[in-house]
């Protein structure tokens, strides 16, 4: 990949940022003067983005398919680099209407013929019949409108003797019958790109469903949530 081929992608990312409108959005993640938050994340959905994709497009191949599960503004340039710079089909799920809607305005305005937009709904209900050589996961078990008790007790802020342990063993199993359903959409070999705080939900149906898996060393920022990424290849 030579740096006139990630300037696209810059490029491309900075046009649908620039047609965001960043007060919806910014509300959307951080509820209170999002429009501030969302100018200062701006550059480091950029410069994480840019770190983030070169390090997948490393690892998938030209043509191929992503499944990414919860994506949103962090993963924008990531996206766009699949489909730009390797031909991918990109299927971008995310449960929050609003959020896709915004994203796929400002992607409408921005890049009318790039096939790239978000879809409203459960990652394991999109693109149905479709299987694909890498999962994209970041900060999906640890969200707190999804996921609240694993969230708490994931990033530690929950003390033990507060813990709702049925509520804790009822969202375990939820979470354990999304990764499965998201596992088993996921070709062998395959790739995952899931944050550190995850991982084991991967590692436990890989397992299960005798799959090998390789987890590598590096670990990557992310602009939003701020959790470490970093890649499972499955055998
Ligand atoms: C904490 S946010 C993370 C957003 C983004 N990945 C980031 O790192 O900034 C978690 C997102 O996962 C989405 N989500 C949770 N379960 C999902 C599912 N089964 N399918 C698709 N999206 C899901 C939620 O709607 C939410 O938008």
């Amino acid at each position: 990949m030579t740096r006139a081929d990630w300037s696209r992608v810059t490029a491309a990312t900075q046009a649908v940022l620039d047609r965001l409108d960043a007060t919806a959005i910014g509300d959307v993640y951080w509820h209170e003067d999002g429009a501030r938050h969302f100018r200062d994340r701006r550059g480091a959905v950029v410069t994480a983005g840019r770190v983030l994709g070169k390090a997948l497009l490393e690892r998938v191949p030209t043509g191929g398919a992503s499944l990414w599960v919860g994506a949103g503004l962090a993963e924008l340039p990531v996206l766009l680099a699949e489909v730009l710079l390797h031909d991918r089909a990109v299927t971008a799920a995310n449960l929050r209407q609003a959020e896709c809607d915004l994203l796929n305005a400002a992607l409408q305005a921005a890049l009318p013929d790039v096939p790239l937009r978000y879809v409203a709904a459960d990652a394991r209900d999109a693109a149905p019949g479709a299987t694909f050589d890498h999962l994209g996961c970041i900060s999906v078990f640890t969200d707190p409108e999804t996921f609240a008790v694993l969230s708490d007790v994931a990033y530690g802020r929950i003390a033990p003797v507060q813990l709702d342990v049925d509520r804790f063993v009822a969202e375990r199993e939820r979470a354990r019958t999304l990764a499965v359903a998201l596992f088993a959409r996921l070709q062998r070999p395959g790739l995952v790109t899931t944050t550190a705080e995850e991982v084991a939900w991967f590692l436990e149906t890989a397992a299960a469903a005798g799959a090998g898996v390789d987890a590598g060393d590096e670990l990557l920022p992310t602009a939003v949530v701020g959790d470490p990424v970093g890649f499972l290849a499955v055998r």
